[in-house]
C-alpha cells in the first residue's frame, strides 16, 4: 500500500511547552484517517505542521515521498495538501459560488492584478474557474445555495463551504479541523456523509481532528490519537475504543468521555 503521508518524528515546542512530540505515523492514499485527544493534545499544531502554516521544530512531513515541512502553506497547497479554516470570514461578504472563484484565483497562475486588469490568461482562468466551481457546488449538493451569500447560509451550509473552498484547488489531501464542531446529530450525519463523498467519489485523502466521538468511529478507517503531546495509539476504530491508555486519557482528562 502507498503511504500519500509520512509523518516522522516530528516534534514542536513552543518555548518550554511540548505541543507535539516524536510523531511518527503514515497515511495511506484514499483513506479517512481521524486524529483525536483531550484538549490541548496537540492536535491542530500536529495539522499546521503538515499544511506549513508552521514549522517543524524537527522531523519532518513527506507528500508522496517529498519534504512538505517547512516550506510556504501556498507551496504545499498547491502540491495538493490543503487545511480548511473553520471561519470562512474572507468571503463572508460574497456568493457561494464567488467564494470558491476566488478560491481556486487565490492560488492559480494569473495574478489578482491580472484578473483585474483583464489579460487573457485570466480570462482563459475565470471561465474554467466558473465551470470547476459549478460543478463543485453540483457536487457538493449546494446547487440550490450557489448564489446565497455565505454570511446568509446556517451552519451547516457554512462548514460545507468551507469544504468546497478547501476542494477548490482539487488537492489530493485535505485536512479538516473540527468538521462537526456545533452541529447537531443530523448536520453530524450529513456531514460525515459529504466527506465519504469526497474521499469515495474524488479520490481525496482525508485527515480530520474531531471530538466527536461517534462520528470519528463512524468515518475513521484509522485514528491517531495525541495526549499531552504524544502519539499514545493507532489503529482501527475498534481497537482504540478497547485500549487502554485511550481510555485513561479521556477518563483522566476534563474533556467528554470517549463515548463507548
Ligand atoms: N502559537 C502557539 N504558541 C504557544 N503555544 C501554543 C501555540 N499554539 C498552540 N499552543 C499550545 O500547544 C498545545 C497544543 O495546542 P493545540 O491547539 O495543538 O491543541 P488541540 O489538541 O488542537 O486542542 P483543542 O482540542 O482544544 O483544539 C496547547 O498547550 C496550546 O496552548
Ligand atoms: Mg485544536
Amino acid at each position: 500500500m502507498s503511504h500519500i503521508l509520512e509523518v516522522r518524528h516530528v516534534t514542536k515546542k513552543f518555548g518550554g511547552l511540548i505541543a507535539n512530540s516524536d510523531i511518527s505515523f503514515n497515511v495511506n492514499e484514499n483513506e479517512i484517517l481521524s486524529v483525536i485527544g483531550p484538549n490541548g493534545a496537540g492536535k491542530s499544531t500536529l495539522f499546521k505542521m503538515i499544511s506549513s502554516f508552521l514549522p517543524t521544530t524537527t522531523g519532518e512531513v513527506l507528500f508522496k515521498g517529498e519534504r512538505i515541512s517547512n516550506l510556504k502553506p501556498h507551496v504545499v497547497a498547491r502540491k495538493g495538501v490543503v487545511r480548511t479554516f473553520q471561519e470562512t470570514t474572507i468571503f463572508k461578504s460574497m456568493t457561494v459560488r464567488e467564494s470558491i472563484i476566488v478560491a481556486q484565483h487565490l492560488r492559480a497562475r494569473a495574478s489578482l492584478a491580472g484578473y483585474f486588469w483583464g489579460t487573457r490568461t485570466a480570462h482563459e482562468d475565470v471561465d474554467s474557474f466558473g465551470q470547476y466551481a459549478d460543478d463543485l457546488i453540483e457536487f457538493l449538493g449546494m446547487t440550490e445555495i450557489g448564489n446565497e451569500q455565505a454570511s446568509n447560509l446556517p451552519q451547516g451550509n457554512l462548514r460545507a463551504l468551507g469544504i468546497a473552498i478547501g476542494l477548490a484547488t482539487d488537492p489530493k489531501v485535505l485536512l479538516l479541523d473540527e468538521p462537526f464542531a456545533g452541529m447537531n446529530h443530523d448536520e453530524t450525519m450529513k456531514m460525515v456523509n459529504l466527506v465519504r463523498k469526497v474521499r469515495d467519489d474524488r479520490g481525496v485523502t482525508v485527515l480530520l481532528v474531531e471530538h466527536d466521538m461517534p462520528a470519528v468511529m463512524n468515518i475513521s478507517d484509522r485514528i491517531v490519537v495525541l495526549n499531552f503531546g504524544e502519539m499514545i495509539a493507532e489503529g482501527v476504530p475498534a481497537e482504540i475504543q478497547n485500549n487502554e491508555r485511550v481510555i485513561e486519557a479521556y477518563l483522566g482528562s476534563a474533556d467528554d468521555e470517549i463515548g463507548i
